[in-house]
């Protein structure tokens, strides 16, 4: 079976051909970070208009460099929530379109579930029952995984995703958008313990997450400190205790969510799994409690269709049908994705 992913949810254009839900054919991006970049964020109305400017290349891209002709796609896989509308419209509106003319099945898919089915494009054999932690610009999420259901969320955050954690940080640290990545590089010259910064709901919410008072605090921390030399000299100190804020909340509930469900293994993806610090601190607390890590390489992390056409072949092994009532849906939840498809 080969399915054809599409993603178009945020600020990524993204098609991937896969084989089995396992096997990467091709794997195309188009990311727009250099239109938001003057905006300091996503702007909703420009990542529509490209991606319906690049959709049908991108898409071309994908199958000519998978070697395979549309008529050999098995399903089309569309990301069908959660997301912006008007961007998911474009993906969902181009895969109807393409599914309809040449009469292939479509597959609506919760770009969540698309995460997840990421690791299994990197492992051939992950561990069960794993805690699942998806971290992204919009998302953090933690899954309880397991061969017998569908993902359970367990825990999330209950305000900012820890990328927007990242991502306003480094706006008011002058970093460009997107944030994450440069607070990382920055981050590495500098000295963690020199600032101290909140670890909001760390103890308390349960598996839930919070990082809105963070961003506060460095907002406070910014306004009320005389920086005699710049703040330039400061900022690799700023930027390395932020990060580890962050970093420590999305370990410690990661660790946490695996003790509660007796996993073997805790899985992370998401951009914000690019972070060297976060990749840094997750090998040594699953290797401190003999917990197997999978972490998908970064352009399996990051939004992309591959992970998409994964989890539409998982959702749907059968291919589905061609399914032209398909819209974005806004609930995040998690719902139809069997796992038990996935050990196949
Ligand atoms: O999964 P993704 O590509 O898109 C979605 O948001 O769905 O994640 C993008 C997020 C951004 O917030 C970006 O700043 C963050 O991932 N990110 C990082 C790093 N690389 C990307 N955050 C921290 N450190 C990084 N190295
Ligand atoms: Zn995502």
């Amino acid at each position: 079976m080969i399915y054809l992913g599409i993603e178009t949810s945020c600020d990524e254009t993204a098609a991937g051909v896969v084989r089995n839900g396992r096997e990467v054919l091709s794997n195309v991006v188009s990311s727009q970070d250099g239109i938001h970049l003057p905006f300091g964020g996503v702007v909703p109305e420009l990542a529509s208009r490209q991606h319906a400017a690049v959709i049908s290349q991108v898409v071309q891209s994908a199958l000519s460099k998978a070697g395979v002709a549309i008529g050999d796609i098995s399903a089309v896989a569309v990301t069908q929530s959660p997301g912006l509308v008007g961007a998911l419209l474009v993906g969902i509106s181009f895969g109807k379109a393409l599914a309809y003319s040449h009469r292939i099945p479509l597959v609506g898919v919760n770009h969540l579930e698309g995460h997840i089915a990421g690791v299994y494009l990197e492992e051939g054999d992950p561990v069960f029952p794993a805690a699942v932690l998806v971290v992204s610009g919009g998302h953090t999420n933690l899954y309880h995984v397991s061969p017998e259901s569908s993902p359970r969320l367990i825990g999330q955050t209950l305000d900012d995703a820890a990328g927007e954690a990242f991502d306003k940080g480094a706006k008011m640290l002058g970093l460009p958008f997107p944030g994450g990545p440069g607070i990382d590089r920055v981050a590495r010259e500098g000295e963690r313990e020199r600032v101290h910064f909140p670890r909001p709901a760390m103890k308390g919410m349960g598996l839930n997450m919070s990082f809105s008072g963070l961003k506060t605090a460095l907002r406070y921390y910014l306004d009320r400190t005389d920086f005699p030399f710049g703040m330039e000299a400061e900022l690799p100190h700023i930027a390395a205790a932020y990060q580890e804020a962050i970093v420590d909340v999305l370990v410690g509930k990661s660790i946490s969510a695996a003790e509660q469900i007796g996993a073997k293994s805790i899985w992370m993806t998401g951009g914000v799994a690019a972070n060297s610090r976060l990749r840094q601190r997750m090998v040594q607390a699953c290797g401190e409690r003999d917990l197997i890590l999978s972490i998908p390489r970064p352009g399996y992390c990051t939004d992309n269709g591959a992970m998409v056409a994964a989890a539409g072949f998982f959702s749907s092994p059968d291919s589905g049908i061609l399914d032209l009532s398909l819209s974005p849906r806004t609930s995040p939840k998690a719902g139809r994705y069997k796992t038990t498809g996935i050990s196949r």
